[in-house]
């Protein structure tokens, strides 16, 4: 079904969603918040934690720089620009790139890479480039050209907190070191948050 614009503002102004924020994220190539969805996940938030990606909202304890982040691309649909990101309350004032490391079989942790910065590196065969969308789907694309969504969600100690991994060869439903995996996308669109009283006058 197609929508107009106005149709779609006053559809969404029912339901008490910010329209011009939603309608703004489809396009835009920089300053975008990525969500992950899957089972549990209901569009989680992709955030910072020392250089590592993370999902939810809690900073994993005895993280020391933890922080929302906006993500910027020069053309998210070219997979040969890097991914940048920039603390959303200026808990870092760099632009660390997003990596993930495709090495088939293997959960890795998905993080952000500083090439000025000492203490940051970039793990053995780490990517930063090879990203694009895929509708509003994060992508990757592999030298031969296949596109794939191998995004998985690694559970913490933290309730709601999840670590967000690679495996371009992985399965749902199994644990490493203890913690559960499940399989996860990560996307441009924020989740549609219905009010209580929305949903129950909805009924
Ligand atoms: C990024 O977007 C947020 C809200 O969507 C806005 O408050 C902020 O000023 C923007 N930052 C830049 C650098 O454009
Ligand atoms: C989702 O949450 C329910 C309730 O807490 C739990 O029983 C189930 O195992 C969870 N599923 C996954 C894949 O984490
Ligand atoms: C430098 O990189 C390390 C490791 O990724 C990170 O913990 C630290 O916060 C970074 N420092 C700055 C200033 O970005
Ligand atoms: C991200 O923003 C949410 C909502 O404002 C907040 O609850 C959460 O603590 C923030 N996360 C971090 C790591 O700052
Ligand atoms: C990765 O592993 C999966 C399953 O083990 C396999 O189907 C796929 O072809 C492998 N991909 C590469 C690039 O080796």
């Amino acid at each position: 079904m197609l929508f107009d614009t106005k149709f779609l503002a006053a559809l969404l102004a029912i339901s008490g969603v910010n329209a011009s924020k939603i309608i703004k994220s489809r396009a835009a190539a920089s300053n975008f918040t990525l969500y992950a969805y899957g089972t549990n996940i209901t569009g989680l938030n992709v955030f910072y934690a020392d250089g590592l990606a993370y999902i939810g909202n809690a900073a994993p304890s005895g993280a020391s720089v933890a922080s929302n982040i906006t993500f910027s691309t020069t053309d998210p649909n070219s997979n040969s620009a890097t991914w940048s990101v920039s603390s959303t309350d200026s808990a870092f004032s760099t632009a660390p790139a997003l990596y993930i490391v495709p090495t088939n079989n293997t959960f890795t942790q998905v993080g952000f890479y500083t090439s000025s910065n000492s203490s940051s590196s970039l793990p053995t065969g780490g990517v930063t480039t090879g990203f694009e969308l895929f509708g509003n789907a994060l992508s990757y694309i592999t030298s031969d050209g296949t596109l794939e969504q191998q995004f998985w969600a690694q559970a913490t100690d933290a309730t709601d907190t999840w670590k967000l991994m690679w495996n371009a060869g992985g399965e749902g439903g199994v644990t490493v070191d203890g913690y559960a995996i499940t399989p996860v996308t990560v996307k441009t669109t924020a989740p549609l948050v219905i009010s209580d009283s929305t949903s129950s006058t909805s009924k």
